[in-house]
């Protein structure tokens, strides 16, 4: 308990203490993982009240020149049925989400060559035109600082990497020889510097994780200090290489969320999807452990299924109304209310 009581003073510990933490999450009862939950709530209540965040997420492509070995969007897999979407079917998702309240659109996809900085630039500024009132957050993963630059310029506000894990002998497990750990911290650098609000984050169980591992991310990310945080349990898709592992665990999860809360009190932290289909009210307990974000799909329900990262994806046959509403009753469920802003990070704010 005393690790757990210095984290809440102090925003840190040293990273033996962290791994100390972690493997003993469970014990005394269970009395250290309830303590750092209400702790967590409390410290994001300080800064949020009981705000929750929406994004409006748009699943624009699910093309990707990429291998990841956990992802089913990865260029190997010939079951992905593939798709793009049009610039009209995109601002339509925008008019659609705008009209629900959305005030942020993130717009995400596999790494598709189709996109180039031209294509993503007339997207980005239309919609900054058509929406001045609203954020614009791009994941389509990395590109050249020239290309950064280009859709910030264009109206771009803030950028989503997960670094995937802090640890470059983790990463090389998870990835083909092609893809570079460097270059994809060397991107989470350049984004911060151009002036994006900046996101990270990791798959918590992903193969071959160990607890050093995850010391590594909580580390890295104390250090970095994003605006943003997305994690969520790896989950295996069942035509990638990782097909037949098992899944990261909720509970850990949910602990990690309380973790990063606390180590970093004013950073957005997503609720996400995948912790919603790991378990029923897994984004609920997200909220309840320090999360404050949750990015609802507006993709057409036509292609929902197709972004398959992971098997048995929530959400995939609702009506982006469908799941606004659903969404209302969870958040109030577990004590939160929506609120219809930009959401921005409060980092750099007193
Ligand atoms: N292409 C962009 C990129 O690389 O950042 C954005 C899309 S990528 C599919 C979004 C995130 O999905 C990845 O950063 C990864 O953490 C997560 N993801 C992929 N496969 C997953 C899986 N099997 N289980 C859980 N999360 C997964
Ligand atoms: Fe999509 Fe519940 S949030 S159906």
């Amino acid at each position: 308990m005393l690790l757990a009581e210095t984290l809440v003073q102090q925003h840190d510990l040293p990273d033996e203490d962290l791994r100390l933490l972690i493997d003993g999450r469970n014990e005394d009862d269970g009395r250290i993982r309830a303590f750092l939950k209400k702790e967590a709530s409390e410290c994001c209540a300080r800064y949020y009240h009981e705000e929750v965040f929406l994004r409006g997420l748009i699943e624009f492509t699910n093309y990707c020149k990429n291998d990841c070995f956990y992802c089913g969007i990865r260029r190997s897999n010939p079951h992905a049925d593939r798709y793009r979407l049009s610039f009209d079917e995109i601002l339509s998702c925008c008019r659609q989400g705008y009209d629900l309240g959305f005030r942020t659109f993130v717009l995400q996809g596999g790494e598709d060559p189709y996109f180039t900085d031209e294509r993503m630039e007339k997207i980005v500024s239309t919609i900054h035109a058509e929406y001045p009132d609203c954020a614009i957050t791009l994941s389509l993963g990395e590109r050249s600082e020239e290309s950064y630059q280009r859709l910030f310029d264009a109206g771009a506000d803030r950028y989503l990497l997960r670094h995937e894990t802090a640890s470059k002998s983790h990463y090389e497990k998870l990835h083909p020889e092609q893809m570079s750990f460097d270059n994809r911290m060397k991107c989470l650098e350049t984004l911060r510097r151009i002036g994006y609000q900046t996101g990270c984050g990791f798959m918590v169980g992903s193969p071959y994780q160990t607890t050093a591992d995850l010391v590594k991310d909580l580390r890295f990310l104390k250090t970095f200090q994003p605006h943003m945080v997305g994690i969520g349990p790896f989950l295996p898709q069942k035509d990638t290489p990782f097909g037949e592992m098992s899944a990261g665990s909720v509970e850990l999860t949910l602990f990690l969320l309380s973790v990063i809360r606390l180590l970093l009190p004013k950073v957005l932290l997503p609720a996400t999807t995948a912790l919603g289909t790991a378990q029923s009210d897994g984004r609920e307990e997200g909220l309840r452990s320090g999360a404050n974000v949750i990015m609802p799909n507006l993709s057409p329900v036509g292609v929902r299924k197709k972004y398959a990262l992971y098997d048995n994806k929530i959400c995939t046959g609702e009506e982006a109304a469908e799941c606004r509403g659903c969404l209302e009753r969870r958040v109030t469920s577990a004590g939160f209310h929506i609120v219809s802003s930009r959401g921005d990070s409060l980092i750099g704010v007193e």
